[in-house]
């Protein structure tokens, strides 16, 4: 696959890339050390039209292709790996979810506050004992007449407390599995919904990841997505679109540490030469290099697959199972090539490897990825 990138797509990219450097490198080191959510930077986002690039127009999106957000992503996570996942997790499956699958009424309610950044969106899936096997969940939706009652609570859920609205997933029937499942949109102030425990993180400062509560939260009927039974479908056909941008975040993770790592080289001194001119880091240099180059091909293929609206589910696991992969490796020998530099906080290298670790985590774990591209592989 040969990319070109359209001038349009080129636009985009240097409009991510400056706001990133004038705006948003800034407080990167404020998020780290205060682990503030960047709230000030998304209503930015919002401005400049980022929080619904893949959004049609007529539901006050930015109407661009997703070829165009994939490169958002990419960008910003070179900065900023904190707020490509805000923004990942936002589009791919806080708004898209309801733009695919919500009725007229549920679009024009919602997907253009979503896609101005007027709300911010997110995604509750998992549960303490449903991390991997997503379809064993257990929070209840008992339906009691105009509403549902849930009960239960999600676990380790991106935006959480700082969200306006969640797509979230619950059990209507008693048969097991996928089968049961259906998904709501959860307001924030919604009655019964508490927001719990905030995880302390080794990376991804200025993130909210929390545990989010349902105590008999009443839900009026309107709010389920798609109908009985069809959330399983909702969240895994959601997910594909997810993982592309966590693959596009895990890129900008890695590009940035081989460009820091590559400029240290060149400028570090040991022996009377730069480090850069010892086979020992040059090669490792090259290697980082054509790792980052191979995520690029598998990230931007399945970003197209689905721009042209080719069924990827493969693809787009191959590119987070990859990317997630080079950018902990890279991230590391980052930290290597900075020698015990690269172990303090003075230079980013240790933050590029803690942010890069959770790529090979979150939406769907690097084992899962393994899972879907073997089963795509070997079905009939
Ligand atoms: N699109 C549409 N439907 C799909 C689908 C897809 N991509 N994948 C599966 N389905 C459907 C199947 O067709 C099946 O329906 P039928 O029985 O009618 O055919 C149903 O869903 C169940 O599929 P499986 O039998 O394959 O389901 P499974 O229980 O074996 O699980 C799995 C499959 C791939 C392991 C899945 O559970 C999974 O992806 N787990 C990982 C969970 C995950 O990714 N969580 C992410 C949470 S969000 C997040 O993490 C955000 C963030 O960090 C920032
Ligand atoms: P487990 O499923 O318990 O897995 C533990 C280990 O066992 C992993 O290595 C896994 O790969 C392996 N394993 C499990 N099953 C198999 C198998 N069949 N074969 C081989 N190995 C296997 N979820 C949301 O719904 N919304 C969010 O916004 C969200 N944001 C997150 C943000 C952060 C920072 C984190 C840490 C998590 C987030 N998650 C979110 C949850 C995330 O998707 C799960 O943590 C992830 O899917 C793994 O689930 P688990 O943690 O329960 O691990």
């Amino acid at each position: 696959m040969n990319i070109h990138f359209t001038e349009e797509q080129e636009m985009m990219r240097k409009m991510v890339r400056d706001f990133a450097q004038k705006e948003v490198a800034v407080e990167v080191e404020r998020m780290e050390k205060e682990d503030r959510h960047p709230k000030e930077l998304i209503r930015k986002m919002g401005e400049l039209g980022l929080m619904g690039i893949p959004i049609p127009e007529e539901y006050g999106g930015s109407g661009m292709d997703f070829i165009s957000y994939t490169i958002a992503i990419h960008e910003l996570s070179k900065v900023s790996a904190a707020l490509g996942v805000i923004l990942s997790v936002h589009t791919s499956v806080g708004t898209n979810p309801i733009l695919y699958f919500g009725t007229e009424e549920q679009k024009k309610k919602y997907i253009p506050k979503l896609a101005s950044g007027e709300y911010l969106g997110a995604f509750a899936l998992t549960e303490s004992s449903a991390g991997s096997d997503a379809a064993s969940l257990k929070t209840r939706a008992k339906k009691d007449g105009d509403h549902y009652i849930l009960t239960g609570s999600k676990a380790f859920i991106t935006n959480g407390g700082v969200a306006d609205t969640y797509v979230t997933f619950a059990r209507t029937s008693d048969e097991k599995g996928a089968k049961g499942v259906t998904a709501f949109i959860l307001e924030k102030d919604t009655p019964g919904l508490t927001v719990g425990k905030t995880e302390k993180k080794m990376g991804l400062h200025g993130t909210k990841t929390v545990e989010l509560n349902f105590d008999q939260c009443v839900v009026p009927k309107e709010q389920m997505l798609g109908n009985e039974g069809e959330g399983f479908k909702i969240a895994m056909a959601n997910l594909n679109f997810g993982r592309i941008g966590i693959a596009s975040q895990a890129l900008g993770i890695g590009e940035a540490a081989l460009e820091h790592a590559v400029n240290y080289a060149k400028e570090r001194e040991q022996f009377g030469k730069s480090i850069a001119r010892n086979q020992g880091i040059s090669f490792k240099l090259a290697d980082m290099a054509t790792d980052v180059e191979a995520s690029k091909l598998l990230v931007y293929q399945a970003a197209a697959m689905v721009q042209a609206d080719i069924p990827c589910n493969k693809e787009a696991s191959m590119a987070k199972l990859y990317a997630s992969k080079t950018a902990r490796k890279t991230a590391i020998e980052a930290v290597q090539v900075y020698g015990g530099y690269g172990y303090t906080e003075d230079y980013p290298a240790e933050r590029f490897f803690r942010d890069a670790k959770i790529t090979e985590i979150y939406e769907g774990t690097s084992e899962i990825q393994h899972i879907v591209i073997a089963k795509s592989l070997l079905k009939d």
